[in-house]
Formats: C-alpha cells, structure tokens, sequence
C-alpha cells in the first residue's frame, strides 16, 4: 500500500458545513415558503374541467372547481392567485370590448371567489387585451398596428371594472407606454386607492408563452403575429431597468420580470438596482418543458421544480408566479413536518 503523506491540509473546508442535514439547513441562504407563491388559474364559463394538451395537469376550471381550488391553495397558504379567463370565442371582437364588461368572466369569478374567501387571499387580475380580442393582440389594433394611446383608455375601463369586483391586484401586461401612471390615476379618481398594481414591467416578447396562449384561446387567433412591437426583445437588459424605472415611478407598487428561467439575470438586476417588490413568472412553457420532460422519466419532477423555484428565490425574486404553486407549497409542507 503506497504510503501517502496525509496533509498539509486546507484549513478552510467547505464540506464541512455541508456534512449533514442539519448544518446544511443551518447556512441556508434562501428559503421558499408557500407565501412566495402565486398560482395562476384559468377559468372557462360553466361546469367542470376542461384540459389544455400543452399544459397536462393545468386544467381550464368551471364555476364549481375554482371554489374548491382556491379552498386548496387557501389551505396551502398560497400567498395570492391570478384568474385568467378562456373568453367564449363568440365573444371575442376586434375591439375587446368584453374586456371592459363588469360582467365579463373573470369579474364574475372575483367576486364568487372574493364572497366565498374574503382576504384570505390575494386576487391578482391581468390588464391586457389578448383573452378578449378577436386578433390575439394585448392592445387595440390599428392598420395592423397595436397602438398606444389608444389602448390605454380601454386598459383603464378594464382595471375599474375588475377593481370593481373585488381584484386586490391590477396585473398589467401589456407592455403600453404610460399604461401603469394612467390606470394609477383612473383607480385612485375611482376610489380604489387601496388597489395594488403588480406592473408586469420586464415582459419579454417569448415563445415560451405558448401553452398560454392555448389555454385562453388566443394561439389560433394571433395566427404568426407577434409581440415583438410592444414587448421586449430577448436581446435587451438595460431596457428592462429602463421600464422598471418608469413603472416605479408611475406608481406601480411592485414589478414583475416574464419570462422565469431563461431572464433570472434580469430579476437580480432588478432586485439590485430598485430593491421593490420583485416577482418572477415561471411561465407556461417553462412549466410545459419540466412537465413534458417527467412524463418521459428524463427528469424528477419534485427535484426540478423546487430546484427551479429556490432559484428564483436565489435571484432575488420576492415571489414566483407558477403553475406548480399547490404542488410544491404540499411539498414545502411535508419537508417542514419532516426536519
Ligand atoms: C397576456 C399574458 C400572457 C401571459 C400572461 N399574460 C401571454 C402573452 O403576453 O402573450 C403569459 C403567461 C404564460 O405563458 O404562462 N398579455
């Protein structure tokens, strides 16, 4: 046997701290807990489950099983939900009006779901045009062109109305300039003064929004056209500070960087530069491509997505917009009643 020198040693050893269980916990410099979650529900208009192909085990909901997924995550402590509704094809226009309909879906769902659970949790509702329109786009549309000053009016009709409801949070998504300081005034002239804006501020123009767009029904309706003339380019990183910046400063009470995975870059910039309220969307084509891949046995379900969402949490994202909420908010629980 060869003799072997044993030493000099390093006097700093990093296993040490990662020897066991317990020390490994104790130097934990992130925590998810289920109050960083934020689950997004679809709804259709009548009774049920309906499947979305792109999205197994996400289901568009009826009026009966939204009240008993929201008891689900409200039991879970789910910190808030977003309601995004798969509008009755026939009630889409070219000019969204349904958007701006006090009894449209999802003012409806807010308030059965507001009635059945008061503040025990937070409602988050998307301002953008995209579920209502009858050409898939978040604004109104112009000679083929989504303009701008147009929109606006319309997106601040559609926070009064949701507002109106019961929502605790307006979502905007659609990437308008000015939109976040005009619907801030609209609220606040209204008397919501109380109303959160959640500014969907750094939102990429991305193909991961997919399956998305098929549970709400807008894939066919958008047909090839794109975002790409009010969201962000993927190539861009100081423009999304750009945005951030001017949402604050519009009033936006927290920010949200879209997509999740692929721009965690851009959540610690955000975080770094503004220290706000900082939520992530790990969106539907992230949840699609970690799903897909376990179906197949490539990849452990429970270990990718609690990898996924700590990473965020590493990122300094306050919060995680995923479809994975009440899954892992059951797996954060078992873990604490073990250790
Ligand atoms: C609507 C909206 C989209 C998403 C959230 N709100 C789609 C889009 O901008 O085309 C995507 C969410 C997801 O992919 O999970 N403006």
């Amino acid at each position: 046997m060869t003799n072997f020198q044993r030493g000099p040693y390093p006097a700093t050893r990093m296993r040490r701290t990662r020897r066991h269980d317990w020390a490994r916990r104790m130097v934990a410099e992130n925590q998810l807990s289920a109050s960083n979650l934020i689950w997004p529900l679809f709804v259709f208009d009548g009774q049920g489950r309906q499947r979305i192909d792109s999205l197994p085990g996400v289901d568009r909901l009826g009026t009966d099983q939204i009240q008993l997924e929201v008891e689900r995550a409200v039991e879970l402590g789910i910190a808030a939900i977003a309601i995004f509704p798969a509008t009755d094809p026939s009630l889409k226009t070219e000019d969204a009006a349904e958007a701006i309909n006090p009894d449209n879906l999802v003012c409806r769902t807010v308030r059965q779901v507001k009635q059945a659970f008061g503040d025990s949790i937070g409602l988050i509702c998307d301002v953008a045009l995209d579920p209502y329109s009858s050409h898939g786009q978040d604004g109104l549309v112009q000679d083929g062109y989504v303009v701008n000053d147009e929109t606006i009016p319309v997106l601040q009709q559609q926070a009064i109305v949701q507002a109106q409801a019961g929502c605790d949070i307006i979502a905007p998504s659609d990437m308008m300039d000015g939109r976040i300081g005009a619907i801030r005034k609209s609220l606040d002239a209204s008397g919501f003064t109380e109303v959160q804006i959640m500014s969907y501020a750094a939102k990429y123009a991305s193909a991961f929004y997919g399956p998305f767009r098929d549970a709400v029904g807008s894939s066919g309706n958008l047909a090839g056209g794109s975002k790409a003339t009010y969201q962000q380019s993927p190539t861009q990183s100081d423009e999304a500070l750009h945005e951030v910046a001017l949402d604050l400063a519009e009033g936006a009470d927290s920010v949200m960087v879209k997509p999740g995975m692929p721009y965690l870059d851009i959540v610690r910039r955000v975080k770094d530069t503004f220290a706000v309220p900082t939520y992530a969307y790990q969106v539907s084509g992230e949840y699609a491509m970690i799903s897909a891949a376990a179906q197949n046995g490539w990849l452990d379900r429970k270990a990718c997505v609690m990898e996924s969402l700590m990473a965020f949490r590493r990122a300094g994202a306050d919060g995680v917009l995923t479809y994975f909420a009440p899954e892992a908010a059951q797996w954060i629980r078992e873990s604490e009643s073990q250790s």
